[in-house]
């Protein structure tokens, strides 16, 4: 069976690709960001702390989430699509996402969705710890002027109040977090392809990736 992951920094455009390519492809979709940031809301709900850690542990066993077919997350009969998106939950789900405990316990949680014919994954360490034997791993990268950029537009559509620069900073400080945390941080190594897509459009994108995918074990 066929696995893809790509994985990146925040607002790399690795979610939007990702999703493409398994369509392209016939194949399933895992948005491993997703998990955490519905962890992240659970915690946030239960008005718990981060370092709360046996009681968010206690939530994963509650933890009830589903992917529709037209993309919807849902999260214990309630659709948090949206709010899942959010600046606030996005930042709780990397500050758990550091706890080893709470990483090991949605390791088996993730490596389920790979079902036949294939899966597509995106996320920080889905190539590097979650599917280390996946055909085809990719680091998707870009600038962070251009990921702010992107992630600027997508949020100024849903509220004005929100200023480019302090999307910068939440950036930058997202991709600090990630990068430099003990436990299974955003990285990769000479099994990866580092594709950085600053000046490539998403089609561009998914199409670099499709062609590599069609290349790979034949070369
Ligand atoms: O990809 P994203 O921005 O939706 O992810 C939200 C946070 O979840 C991110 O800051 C780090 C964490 N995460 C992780 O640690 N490992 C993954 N495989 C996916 C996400």
């Amino acid at each position: 069976m066929a696995v893809i992951t790509i994985d990146g920094p925040a607002s790399s455009g690795k979610g939007t690709v990702a999703k493409k390519v398994a369509g392209q492809l016939g194949f399933h979709y895992l948005d491993s960001g997703a998990i955490y940031r519905a962890l992240g809301l659970m915690v946030i709900n239960a008005q718990l702390k981060k370092n709360d850690i046996d009681a968010i542990l206690n939530l994963i066993d509650k933890m009830k989430l589903s992917f529709t077919n037209n993309g919807r997350v849902i999260l214990n009969s309630l659709d948090v699509t949206e709010i899942i998106r959010s600046e606030n939950v996005g930042m709780m789900a990397s500050d758990i996402a550091k706890i080893s405990e709470i990483r090991s316990k949605l390791h088996n949680f993730q490596q389920g969705f790979n079902q036949p014919p294939g899966l597509v994954t995106d996320g920080r360490d889905m190539g590097s710890v979650i599917f280390p034997q996946a055909e085809l791993k990719i680091f998707l990268t870009a600038s962070v002027e251009k990921r702010a950029s992107r992630r600027y537009s997508q949020l100024h559509k849903s509220s004005d109040s929100v200023t480019i620069a302090v999307i910068l900073c939440d950036i930058m400080k997202r991709d600090k977090q990630d990068c430099e945390r003990s436990s299974s941080p955003l990285t990769y190594d000479h099994t990866f392809k580092v594709l950085d897509n600053t000046d490539l459009s998403i089609e561009e994108t998914v199409q670099t990736i499709i062609n590599w995918y069609n290349l790979s074990g034949k070369c």
